[in-house]
């Protein structure tokens, strides 16, 4: 039996790129002209071209990246919808719809089921309330799902039995936070051995996350499933830091989330500058403005 250390430093880790295929909305009709969180103030201006100018930004460095994005058409009089990451949670092709806490965005709902149904995905109709992938996150075959300010704890239970998964229920007590993906990145969803690694060395579903966002025993929660996530600061959390998207290789990030940028470098991973500061105003980033369309996971 040899004590030798069989994981590699984290700094010489080679993380593997995933495809990812995403659905976003421009913000032709961006403003915010109500408050349902603690970012919007309808007193303060927005730019609407300088929006759609930050917004465009993120779609060509998703293209650029290799991915697919496919769009919806934005709606005049709903200002949010940019947050495409609000507008369900798609696996295997299965899209579980979003029912709005907040009557500004309901109407979003059908709009976004009809694209669902429009482009080929099996729509479930959701009977308890959901902000889809602002609440759910996957990570491995595990569904990470918030409440306290959005979601409910009985949509907790319908996802698990539309997707037919474990889903793990995650407490937020900041209203700043009211959204899971404002306080978890998921870096990595791919959970089990890599593949072509003849050393067997073992890839394993990783998150960074802010632990001050959650209650005590969600907080433990994540310390045991998580030993190794990143824990980012507060200050890095307050420039909504974790609202990231990855695909296991590239983390694209808020510019002023210096520390998590650190942290990420340490890892092996590669992060990517980009500031949505306008949609910013309206209490989302660069994760609510995407929404991921996973086809069959085997
Ligand atoms: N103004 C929107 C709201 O309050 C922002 C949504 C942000 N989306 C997200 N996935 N965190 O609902």
């Amino acid at each position: 039996m040899s004590t030798h250390e069989s994981v590699a430093p984290a700094a010489s880790t080679q993380r593997t790129q995933q495809h990812r295929r995403y659905l976003m909305c421009r913000p032709e009709h961006f403003t915010v002209s109500y408050s349902i969180n603690p970012w919007m103030e309808p007193a303060r201006p927005t730019d609407t071209a300088r929006a759609l100018q930050q917004w465009q930004t993120l779609y060509d460095t998703y293209l650029a990246l290799g991915h697919d994005v496919e769009l919806i058409d934005p709606i005049d009089g709903l200002p949010d919808m940019v947050y495409t990451a609000n507008g369900g949670f798609v696996i295997d092709g299965v899209a579980y719809g979003p029912k709005f806490r907040f009557a500004e965005r309901v109407p979003e709902g059908p709009a976004f089921m009809e694209w669902f149904a429009a482009n080929g995905f099996d729509v479930v109709e959701p009977a308890e309330v959901n902000e889809g992938e602002g609440d759910f996150l996957l990570v491995g075959q595990t569904i990470l799902a918030g409440t306290g300010f959005r979601s409910t704890g009985d949509s907790h239970r319908e996802v698990g039995e539309v997707f037919g998964r474990e889903v793990v229920s995650l407490t937020l007590t900041d209203p700043r936070f009211y959204h899971l993906d404002t306080a978890i990145a998921v870096l990595d969803p791919v959970e089990g051995p890599s593949t072509g690694s003849a050393t067997g060395g073992v890839e394993r579903a990783n998150i960074a996350y802010l632990p001050s966002a959650f209650d005590e025993a969600s907080q433990a929660i994540l310390r045991e499933r998580y030993p190794d996530a990143i824990q980012v600061s507060d200050a890095d959390g307050a420039v909504f830091g974790l609202n990231s998207a990855s695909d296991g290789r590239n983390v694209i990030i808020s510019p002023r989330a210096v520390g998590f940028e650190a942290q990420l470098r340490e890892r092996g991973y590669t992060p990517v500058m980009l500031d949505l500061s306008e949609l910013l105003l309206g209490g989302g980033g660069i994760k609510c403005c995407t929404l991921e369309l996973r086809g069959v996971i085997r």
